[in-house]
Formats: C-alpha cells, sequence, structure tokens
C-alpha cells in the first residue's frame, strides 16, 4: 500500500482536461493517509527535506558543468529544476506482514531505478505485529554494489538520504548514475514495515535529454543484474520525450510488472 501527496500544493492541476485523461499518472489525485498527525508532521519536514536536496543539486550541478565543459549549455540545472517542479511528492509505504509461507529469498518490491531526479528517503519503522521494534538484520532497502554484493542501509533517526534516478541520469549524461535498489523484509512471521519517502521530478514538461549524445544509454547504468525495471525505463524513453510521456509509460510498465495490473 501506498500513498502519494506533493506537500507543497496537494495536487497538480492538470493544463486542460484531455492532459489529465491523457497523463493519469502525472496528474492523478494525490492523497493525505489518515493518519493522525501525518499531514502537519510532512508539511512540518519537507521545507527541511527541500532545502537540503536544493544544496546538494547546487553541487551537484558544479560538478556536471565542470565535467561537460563545452556541453554544459546544453545542461538543465537540477537545482532549477527542483526550485521550479511542481513535481515533488512524499510517499508513505507499508510492506504487510510477513507470513512463514512467503518466499524467503523474493524481496518486498524487487531491484528497480527510480525514474525521478532525486529520491529521498528517512528512517524506516519496523513492527512485529504491530508493535515497534529496531531494524531487523538484512530488512529494508538493499542497493546493488559493483560487485553484485548487497549493501543494506541503516539509517538513525535524523538521517536524510538521498539517490539519484533515471531522469537525472539521464539529464546528467550519465556523470551521476541511477542507483538500483529493492526492499528486503526476512521472512519472519508477522514482521512488517512502514517508511517515509519523498521524490523530486522534473516538471511534466521538462524534456529528458542528454546534453551530450549518450552511447547506449542502457549498458551506463551501472548495476543490471536482476534489475527489470530497468528495460521499462530505458525502452521506453527516446529522445527529447517529454517526462510526463515517458512517466506514463514507466509507470504503466511498473504496474504490468509488479503488480500484474
Ligand atoms: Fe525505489
Amino acid at each position: 500500500m501506498h500513498t502519494h501527496v506533493n506537500p507543497i500544493i496537494d495536487q497538480v492541476a492538470a493544463p486542460t482536461p484531455s492532459d489529465f485523461e491523457q497523463y493519469p499518472e502525472t496528474y492523478r489525485r494525490h492523497y493525505w493517509p489518515k493518519v493522525e498527525g501525518y499531514r502537519e508532521a510532512t508539511k512540518d519536514v519537507f521545507p527541511v527535506i527541500e532545502q537540503v536536496s536544493l544544496l546538494i543539486s547546487k553541487h551537484l550541478d558544479m560538478h556536471v558543468t565542470k565535467t561537460l565543459a563545452k556541453d554544459a549549455s546544453a545542461y538543465q540545472s537540477l537545482e532549477e529544476m527542483i526550485k521550479t517542479s511542481q513535481m515533488a511528492t512524499a510517499r508513505s509505504f507499508y510492506y504487510r506482514e510477513r507470513t512463514l509461507q512467503d518466499d524467503a529469498k523474493k524481496p518486498s518490491f524487487n531491484f528497480h531505478y527510480d525514474r525521478m531526479n532525486l529520491s529521498c528517503c528517512l528512517k524506516d519503522f519496523y513492527y512485529q505485529r504491530g508493535v515497534e521494534m529496531e531494524q531487523p538484520e538484512g530488512a529494508g532497502l538493499v542497493y546493488n554494489m559493483k560487485d553484485r554484493s548487497h549493501y543494506n542501509l541503516r539509517m538513525d533517526e535524523g538521517d536524510i538520504g538521498f539517490h539519484i534516478g533515471m531522469s537525472y541520469h539521464i539529464l546528467s549524461a550519465g556523470i551521476f548514475k541511477a542507483h538500483a535498489h529493492a526492499v528486503y523484509l526476512p521472512n519472519r512471521d508477522g514482521l512488517s514495515r512502514a517508511s517515509q519517502a519523498f521524490f523530486f521530478s522534473p516538471s511534466p514538461q521538462t524534456l529528458i535529454m542528454p546534453p551530450r549524445p549518450m552511447q547506449d544509454l542502457a549498458s551506463s547504468m551501472p548495476e543490471d543484474e536482476g534489475v527489470v525495471p530497468k528495460h521499462i525505463g530505458l525502452g521506453n524513453w527516446a529522445p527529447n520525450m517529454r517526462y510526463t510521456d515517458w512517466n506514463e509509460a514507466i509507470v504503466r510498465g511498473f504496474k504490468k510488472v509488479f503488480f500484474n495490473e
């Protein structure tokens, strides 16, 4: 289960009714979960998340601009995109209780790349039959490392983590690479997880175009072992595609693979 809200404006308005029909994922209704205090807490914490993301993006911009050298004029500043995009969202995810009948090796959410520019996460919550507990060994976000080993993310209260998505991978000409990740929950009877994430996407009209030609985009992704949506994302991308067209195609692909819809 997940809910999806825009903490700044709650709803991104479609320019026309036909845009609303054509791009249901981009302009879908946002929901606040019915959890006491959630809305207030999200609105309180979001400006902090946004400030940190702007600070990071300024440094990413400087590095990319320097690396691109003569091609830098075609680069779209990440800081500017984050400042002007209506597409910042907060999402609360809940991963249901595991049962001993579940396939122990199967991740709760398989390896994938996020499609946004930046994804941000905070410390997870874990529950044993609804009672809060410490993060169990091997539970939570897992990253694919270059040597194919798995890195298990552990965050403390007050930590803010960011990773790069496919949009910024392309928009930075692969100078900053998207990072594959999955969610694991050990097969412990009654174990569940709740997490809070924030996503910074480009505006619907942003052209997803690298500032210099990229040879073989798929292989520029660093870790492809077991990552199905890599092909969903990149297979649907074409040069000069608007974010909203790409977003719709990716979400349809995700739903097919993960939720059989
Ligand atoms: Fe993700």
